[in-house]
């Protein structure tokens, strides 16, 4: 088998970037291209758009074997193989947009030479690197498993939790022909101890999205024993808790304001409309998406609720709001369930100010761009205080300590000594006495 040795990574963000980073670092000569200038510059001046990756650590590799280029400066020739780590995204009405993966396997196509090998890891419905992502690559003139080989390879990072990136998790790994599969398995045991072989590329795009609406359907399934357990006036936290003592059978997800990022919201899209094709409505995926997306508007009506407990309107109250990344402890703030929160509590007339010790700036769903404030001003300024996401770098005893009203969608009052009424918990009402 050949032995290849220099790569390619298309698309240098979240899965791209310590992808192109692992390669170099296993001595492998590393090509990082992307489309965007600005990333590249950015990566080109030793600064990491991503906090999985240190700047030092991204240095180290720029030092070692790792070199970035725009599209327009690639040498895809000089690459052995080539990884496609572009977006996948959904459009408006929810479908697919494969516009990235298309235009990746457009310019492909005018680049690629004999010999080569392809592997797409974007996260993407069953039959697309062998349906349009081939077809698009072929566009140049050459066959994909007669002149190029092509393989499907899923990520599974999972950003702000190192132990996602580690050597250790095993990846999947679908050619298109036996040839394409191996090396494809050969090039990621450079950075992975496992890799698991799958009989198409189709099953390894099906796997890759069980194990995201995996996630997305159970946390559908909490949301809603949140909202049930209000009503019941029982603490959902406590209920959680008490099943997850089971030491089988049983995984632990929690509820919130609603689900964020580039895949949980968007990945079970990419089924339920593939599914559609076959005449398969997944009721399971629709279902999930249903009560996910109310989540937010369940936020803004919590926070109405506990304003009216001091004899308060939304409209025109101070409501400032904790977080905004879509998960503790990162600055990705894609698809984040505060966009639709801060959007639709601004639509009912309230003022609002945020306060995110990891981003800057944040964008709600109605388009307004609002600058980020500092903790003490937002606690001095607000009249209620909404917890959208618990970064470990807020001092949430002063949060406690400072503020008469809080609206916690998320636990993070779990633990602290609350006074009665102060807290108003998703899932569980009022703290007590
Ligand atoms: N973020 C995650 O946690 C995660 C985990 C597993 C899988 N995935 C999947 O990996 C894929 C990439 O996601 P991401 O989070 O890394 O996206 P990202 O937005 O962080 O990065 C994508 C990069 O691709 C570049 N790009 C777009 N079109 C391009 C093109 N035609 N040619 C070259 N570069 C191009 C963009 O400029 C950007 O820098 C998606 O399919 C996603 O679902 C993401």
């Amino acid at each position: 088998m050949t032995q290849d040795s220099r790569i390619a990574v298309m698309g240098l963000g979240y899965v791209g970037l310590p992808l192109a980073v692992a390669f170099a670092e296993a001595g492998l000569h590393v090509q990082g291209v992307d489309v965007s200038h600005a990333r590249i510059a950015e990566l080109t001046g030793g600064r990491s758009p991503i906090d999985d990756i240190t700047d030092e650590r991204l240095r180290a590799a720029l030092d070692r074997t790792l070199t970035v280029a725009t599209t327009a400066d690639a040498d895809i020739a000089a690459a052995d193989a080539i990884f496609v780590c572009v977006p996948t995204p959904i459009n408006a009405t929810k479908d697919p947009d494969l516009g990235p993966v298309l235009g990746a396997a457009g310019y492909l196509a005018a680049h690629i030479r004999r010999g080569q090998l392809v592997v797409l890891q974007s996260t993407t419905f069953p039959g697309t690197t062998v349906g349009p992502f081939r077809s698009a690559l072929e566009e140049g003139g050459l066959k994909a498993g007669e002149d190029f080989d092509l393989a499907y390879a899923p990520e599974r990072v999972n950003p702000g939790d190192p132990a996602s990136a580690s050597r250790a998790v095993p990846r999947l790994v679908g050619g298109f022909t036996q040839s394409a599969t191996d090396r494809a398995s050969a090039l990621l045991r450079h950075v992975n101890d496992r890799v698991v072989t799958m009989s198409s590329p189709d099953a390894a795009e099906l796997s890759k999205l069980l194990e995201n609406v995996f996630r997305n359907v159970n946390i559908a399934f909490v949301n809603q024993l949140a909202l049930l357990c209000e009503r019941m006036d029982l603490d959902v936290w406590e209920v959680i808790d008490g099943a997850a003592t089971k030491p089988f059978g049983f995984m632990r997800f929690t509820p919130g304001p609603g689900v964020g990022g580039h895949c949980i919201p968007v990945d079970p899209y990419y089924l339920s409309w593939r599914a559609r094709e076959f005449d398969f409505i997944d009721r399971f995926i629709e279902l999930a998406g249903d009560i996910n997306l109310a989540m937010p508007r369940h936020v803004v009506d919590l926070v109405a609720e506990a304003l009216n407990d001091r004899g308060r309107a939304l409209r025109g109250s101070n409501v400032g709001v904790i977080g905004v990344a879509f998960k503790p402890d990162v600055r990705d703030d894609r698809n984040s369930p505060a966009a639709d929160v801060i959007a639709g509590l601004a639509e009912r007339g309230a003022d609002l100010r945020f306060h995110d010790p990891h981003v800057a700036t944040f964008t709600d769903a109605a388009g307004a761009v609002r600058d980020g404030v500092d903790l003490e001003a937002l606690l001095a300024w607000a009249d209620v205080i909404v917890v959208v996401t618990a970064h470990r770098a807020v001092d949430w005893s002063r949060v406690y300590a400072a503020t008469d009203l809080v609206v916690d969608t998320v636990n993070s009052s779990a633990g602290r000594e609350t006074k009665p009424r102060q807290v108003l918990r998703l899932g569980a009402g009022w703290s007590r006495p």
